[in-house]
């Protein structure tokens, strides 16, 4: 979920909206905004996206304060009671939230009694205890920081009285929140970017703050009224990087700008002799590790999956990779001397931010390898790496992939060099060359647009096939296109599919094989031809120099080790053009948000 919040002199809905409309990859199963001006607060909340919400508020209202959130559901099914803002039983108080409170049903069957409830939601049992502590006599900010005391879990809150046209009531544990510094005005918002239209001056908030939010005034509160001073930061972003300009989606326009990706990473890690250079810190850290832990969702976990091998290939120290969300419950036997590694786009995923937590109260060390300056988990872990890959806003994340993969090899590869362990090849000049084989790659999208109209027009499953480094991508592959065109996709080892999932292969099944690896590409083929007999309608993409007849399509070659960054982009291009020809949202599938922040 995002919020936002604006306190000044101009009328708040358009602010409001436009920032919610960048906070829209964080969900957008329904949405609302509340304003306040003298006749007091109106709420304006729909199902579904901004442009729902947009259509229904009352252009006549002019409100110069005023909060807004888009929601990704956990508590409650995405509808229009559901959809925050939340208000008290008398309306005084109007609160949106982003988070989980753990403990919601315990402090409404301890405090509220007897209330009648609007929704299913936690956010709500969190502003009627507002109002009930009012009602017992307190202040509002005194009730709400006796409520806040009260919660366990996570929270971004921004809260409205009724009876205060001043203020704007804010508080954050664990999920992000940020305040904005205007000039007679202030804002909040969950990231920067949903605020950049008025300001670049952002206040970053600890956990378990509380701050009093006026349009000249900002002060930050500790839970226990102590205040606490910030500077502000200036947000690095420029404004346009966040457009779509021509391009009919920002999945494409993401694919499209992989190749200047690469090449803004060798720059960026790039030291004055042009040799690869990252903070000795890092290298100091990774050599004196004893195994590595690499920690990550999704996508950034399958970026992951190559990092390991990266790393055992060049460094030759050992790694283990985790879903963060499995990691935080079961944690394995560690190692004497752990380093951990979190990978994240956005540095804001809750479930990878657990484990940090987790692993920073156990005394070890962590890195962060992120898209996102300023995130949550870069803030918090001991050193960062930046993507350098420029604001990702299709959910399905595309030229992350390809730039966390380019910083783990730039770590492993530098790692290497400081353990003297010796690489035979010079990865500045092979990423190189991995940035023109992109160029190639992003080129050809017609032949990606016919094979998706080949292969995945009726389909209702496919299957990604692939051995050793072309396994992992195959992973990639089959995400991209279950998330985004609603196919069932699945990738699996090229050796394990006879092991039960060839059950499923019926007659004009897909099944996409990679073949970049030169010491499995025969039994890969192997592995087609079981497929095939079976009535598979094969599809190969090899790698030039491994090539053979019966493939569907060569990628240009690149080092046996950098591979995925070339081999997944024709997954990326025929994932997107399944979507395309589905009619399928391509930017915001269903049920998914961007970054998650609730666990
Ligand atoms: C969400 C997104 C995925 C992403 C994952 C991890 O589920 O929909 O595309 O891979 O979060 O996100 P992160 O920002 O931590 O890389």
């Amino acid at each position: 979920c995002g919020i936002v919040g604006y306190i000044g002199n101009n009328d708040s809905k358009e602010i409001l909206l436009r920032g919610l409309e960048k906070l829209e990859y964080r969900g957008y199963d329904s949405a609302g905004i509340a304003v306040k001006n003298g006749e007091g607060v109106k709420v304006f909340k729909e199902k579904g996206r901004i442009a729902d919400l947009r259509a229904i508020v009352d252009e006549n209202v002019i409100a110069h304060t005023g909060i807004g959130h888009t929601r990704w559901a956990t508590h409650g099914v995405p509808s229009k009671h559901n959809a925050h803002p939340h208000q008290s039983a008398t309306g005084r108080f109007t609160l949106v939230h982003n988070g989980v409170i753990e403990n919601y049903d315990l402090l409404k069957r301890e405090y509220l009694q007897g209330v009648t409830f609007q929704s299913d939601t936690d956010t709500e049992v969190v502003v009627q205890l507002i109002e009930k502590f009012v009602k017992d006599g307190l202040e509002s900010e005194e009730a709400f920081r006796k409520t806040l005391t009260l919660l366990k879990g996570s929270y971004a809150f921004a809260l409205l009285d009724n009876k205060n046209d001043e203020t704007i009531f804010v508080a954050k544990n664990k999920s992000p929140l940020l305040v904005g510094v205007g000039n007679g005005f202030n804002v909040v918002a969950s990231d920067a970017m949903a605020m950049l239209q008025v300001t670049d001056q952002f206040l970053e908030l600890m956990d378990k703050e509380m701050v009093i939010v006026t349009k000249e005034n900002i002060t930050i509160q500790k839970l226990n009224g102590e205040i606490a001073s910030r500077e502000p930061f200036t947000a690095e972003l420029d404004a346009s990087d966040i457009e779509k300009g021509t391009y009919p989606h920002y999945m494409l326009k993401e694919i499209d700008e992989q190749p200047a990706v690469m090449r803004k990473i060798i720059q960026a890690y790039q030291d004055d002799k042009g040799k690869l250079a990252i903070d000795y810190n890092i290298t100091e850290a990774m050599n004196q590790a004893d195994r590595i832990y690499i920690i990550a969702a999704g996508t950034s976990y399958h970026a992951g999956l190559v990092g390991k091998q990266l790393i055992e290939k060049m460094a030759k120290i050992p790694v283990e990779v985790h879903i963060a969300s499995e990691f935080v419950y079961n944690m394995p036997l560690l190692s004497e001397n752990p380093l951990f590694i979190f990978i994240s786009q956005s540095g804001e995923t809750a479930d990878s931010r657990a484990v940090l937590v987790a692993v920073k109260e156990l005394g070890y060390k962590a890195l962060t390898i992120t898209n996102v300056a300023g995130s949550t988990l870069s803030r918090e872990a001991d050193y960062t790496l930046l993507l350098h890959a420029g604001p990702e806003i299709a959910v399905a994340s595309t030229k992350a992939y390809t730039a966390q993969i380019a910083v783990l090899a730039i770590l492993a590869n530098v790692t290497a060099k400081f353990r003297n362990q010796e690489v035979e090849f010079d990865l500045v000049q092979e990423l190189g060359i991995v940035a023109t084989a992109m160029e190639a790659l992003v080129d050809s999208k017609e032949q990606m647009e016919e094979i998706a109209r080949e292969y995945l027009s009726v389909t209702r499953n496919a299957f990604f096939i692939g051995r050793a480094m072309d396994y992992f991508v195959g992973i990639e592959g089959a995400l991209k296109l279950k998330e985004i065109s609603y196919i069932q996709a699945e990738g699996f080892a090229g050796g394990e599919l006879k092991h039960g999932t060839i059950a499923l292969i019926e007659e004009g099944t897909p099944v996409f094989a990679l073949a970049t690896q030169e010491s499995v590409n025969l039994s890969i083929r192997g592995n087609v031809k079981e497929v095939a007999a079976r009535g598979a309608h094969p599809c190969i993409i090899s790698m030039k120099g491994l090539q053979s007849e019966e493939d569907r399509f060569v990628i240009p070659e690149v080092h046996e080790l950098l591979t995925p960054l070339v081999s997944v982009i024709p997954f990326q291009l025929i994932a997107y053009y399944a979507a395309l020809h589905r009619d399928c949202d391509v930017d915001k599938p269903r049920n998914l948000a961007k970054s998650v922040t609730v666990e």
